[in-house]
């Protein structure tokens, strides 16, 4: 017997090469690893964590243990529409779904708005795995190029006079992977571009909560209000493992669709675990808590950033994130960073090439470095060899 895959799922993976590649390399071990994307687990409040499941068990154990509504626990879709307050955005707890990380809001989204041909935007470079997320719906993805300062608002312009797409999805604070943030500005210039058209803005803000140094981050919510979903996580504030995020969503009409299909696919996400952060949250002051992450992350970011002042070869240039996990460095004279990637692993250090971020380039000069999740030394060392490995490939194409 021959099981018939369905044609989405057996058409070849996207950028599934690079995806195994990376995995294979995380595998080996005492590698120096800038290359994934991991909170750095001595932020992960273990403790506090334990005392809310005690206390959700003994107080609410049935609640906990029962079936659930789709939208998600009340307390805890109050507590992020609140939140906005300091994205500068209005919410009430029914503009809030609650969703298995923002991973599952990114395929809600394309299952609810994309079909087969439909055009959708993504910033150059984006988020891998919405890339991947995005192409199970057979788009047609368009990319606008990103400056220091964030889209490109000129690109942006010419682009949608020519086209349609259905959505834009961005990452406008220390975006993943290149670290950038949108200045006030630009964000300004890209709502007023997206108010002229009928496409939903696509905010995902994992990172915007781990401002460490400077200061906006307004949401498009503010600017756009019905015409913006926001997507955001737990993940990077308290913890990936319990797979909560949600979708905000002032859009009565888009949010009916949204937890039909989400009812459809997994009926709700687990209750057990809304109700613990929910009780953690009431319990502990996430603000003390992020203070915390954001100066270890500052720390780890400005150690590597000054590594990689001291040891890089001249040409070599980097973005200097405010926040977030993610350094976005690129080689000189169009150096592979695919080659590079390759070279740095076999002398055990892993970086991300830049390739699998873009919907088309390839052979790219650029690549992500993590730093959220590496000791000072492992940093320290790590920015060395790398330095060397783009030394060597330079000095051995000349020669
Ligand atoms: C831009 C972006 N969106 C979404 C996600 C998925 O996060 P979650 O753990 O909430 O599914 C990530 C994770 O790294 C991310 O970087």
């Amino acid at each position: 017997m021959q099981i018939q895959i369905s044609k989405r799922m057996s058409k070849p993976d996207f950028q599934g090469e690079f995806v195994d590649a990376m995995l294979k390399a995380a595998t080996a071990p005492d590698l120096i690893s800038f290359g994934g994307g991991l909170p750095n687990p001595i932020s992960f409040p273990v403790e506090d964590i334990e005392a809310a499941v005690n206390k959700v068990l003994q107080e609410n154990g049935v609640q906990a243990l029962q079936y659930s509504s789709t939208a998600g626990y009340g307390p805890l879709r109050s507590f992020i529409a609140k939140r906005y307050a300091r994205f500068g955005v209005t919410l009430s707890a029914d503009d809030i779904i609650i969703t298995n990380g923002s991973q599952q809001a990114l395929d809600m989204l394309s299952a609810v708005l994309v079909d087969p041909g439909d055009e959708v935007l993504v910033e150059r470079p984006s988020y891998l795995a919405a890339l991947q997320t995005f192409h199970l719906y057979d788009p047609e993805v368009l990319t606008v190029g990103l400056t220091e300062s964030g889209a490109d608002c000129d690109e942006l312009e010419e682009l949608l006079k020519h086209h349609s797409p259905k959505f834009f999805y961005a990452i406008p604070n220390f975006q993943n992977p290149t670290g950038l943030t949108y200045s006030k500005e630009v964000r300004e210039r890209v709502a007023t571009l997206v108010a002229s058209t009928n496409m939903l803005m696509v905010e995902d803000n994992p990172y915007g909560e781990l401002r460490f140094r400077g200061e906006g981050g307004e949401s498009f919510g503010r600017y756009l209000g019905e015409q913006c979903c926001m997507l955001g996580t737990f993940s990077k504030t308290v913890s990936p493992g319990m797979r909560i995020g949600w979708i905000a969503c002032p859009n009565r009409a888009l949010m009916e669709k949204l937890l039909g299909y989400k009812q459809v696919m997994d009926l709700h996400t687990n209750i057990f675990c809304q109700m613990v952060l929910a009780q953690y949250l009431q319990d502990n002051d996430l603000d003390a808590h992020m203070t915390k992450i954001k100066n270890l992350y500052q720390h780890q970011a400005d150690v590597m950033m000054d590594c990689i002042a001291r040891y890089m070869p001249e040409g070599v240039r980097y973005t200097k994130p405010e926040g977030g996990m993610f350094i976005w460095a690129t080689m000189p004279d169009g150096l592979s960073a695919v080659e590079v990637q390759n070279e740095a692993v076999k002398r055990g250090v892993l970086v991300t090439a830049g390739d699998p971020f873009y919907e088309k380039d390839r052979g790219v000069a650029t690549m992500r470095l993590n730093y959220s999740n590496c000791t000072d030394e492992k940093i320290e060392q790590g920015i060395q060899i790398l330095a060397q490995v783009i030394r060597d490939l330079l000095q051995a194409r000349q020669g």
